[in-house]
């Protein structure tokens, strides 16, 4: 053999041992880049002793709510609270009163409500209709404003169930209008046109375009 390729071959058998690692997994050996298999970065749940409870997962700080989300903790579930809502539970005072919101309203009341209290708030949606659910009332028959609607559609009343996991706070305030244009239709107070032009007749939508009319 010629010492050349007595060189070549102890070379790469040189190399190739260097790359192989020893059976023991405990401990494999040489890594080349470690980071890329352990980042520094901790895992969720990881097991990490610098905290009591040795997880790396914390709770999030006390209060905080995800971004976006408007809470409604204000007044408890309660006959009291439910009282309480008609004069403390606020819209928020620049939350829109267009008729698109209204609009929007009318398409979440569909969706959640109108089953049970029909399309026009009579109480007599198609589940009453078919006996299914009993003891809804018309809207015309309560003493209900804003405040309460969102406090009900919250936290239920009666036989209602609470609506919260559903309808989001912001559509609660949407759905609340609609309730309450729905309430002064059939207390035949309209001063809303008809629906389908309420583009058209802004003027006479009264309190749905005070966006850019009047302040409201
Ligand atoms: C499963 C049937 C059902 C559904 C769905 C339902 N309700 Fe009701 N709702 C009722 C019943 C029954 C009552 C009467 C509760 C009571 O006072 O005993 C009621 C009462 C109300 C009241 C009057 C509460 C008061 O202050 O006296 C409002 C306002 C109301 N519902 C709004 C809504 C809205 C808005 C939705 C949709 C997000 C909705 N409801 C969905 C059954 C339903």
């Amino acid at each position: 053999m010629s010492k050349l390729k007595l060189f070549t071959y102890s070379g790469v058998a040189a190399v190739m041992l260097g790359f192989t690692a020893c059976n023991d997994k405990e401990h494999p050996g040489w890594e080349y880049m470690p980071d890329m298999y352990r980042g520094p970065a901790l895992n969720t749940f990881q097991a990490y002793d610098q905290f009591e409870d040795s997880l790396s997962a914390r709770l999030p700080v006390e209060g905080t709510i995800p971004r976006g989300f408007l809470a409604y903790d204000k007044l408890p579930n309660t006959p009291e609270g439910y009282e309480r809502s008609k004069t403390e539970t606020k819209m928020p005072a620049d939350f829109p009163s267009d008729s698109l919101t209204l609009s929007e309203g009318g398409k979440l009341y569909g969706i959640y409500c109108a089953h049970c209290h029909g399309e026009k708030g009579d109480g007599n949606g198609i589940l009453v209709q078919l006996e299914k659910y009993v003891g809804v009332p018309a809207y015309d028959t309560r003493e209900i404003n804003l405040g309460s609607i969102f406090h009900v559609v919250t936290y239920g009343k009666g036989v209602m169930g609470s609506h919260a996991a559903q309808v989001t706070p912001e559509e609660r305030w949407k759905v609340a209008q609609y309730v309450m244009k729905l309430r002064s239709e059939l207390l035949g107070v309209t001063e809303e046109p008809a629906e389908e032009d309420a583009g058209a007749t802004a003027d006479a939508a009264g309190s749905e375009e005070t966006t850019e009319t009047n302040e409201g």
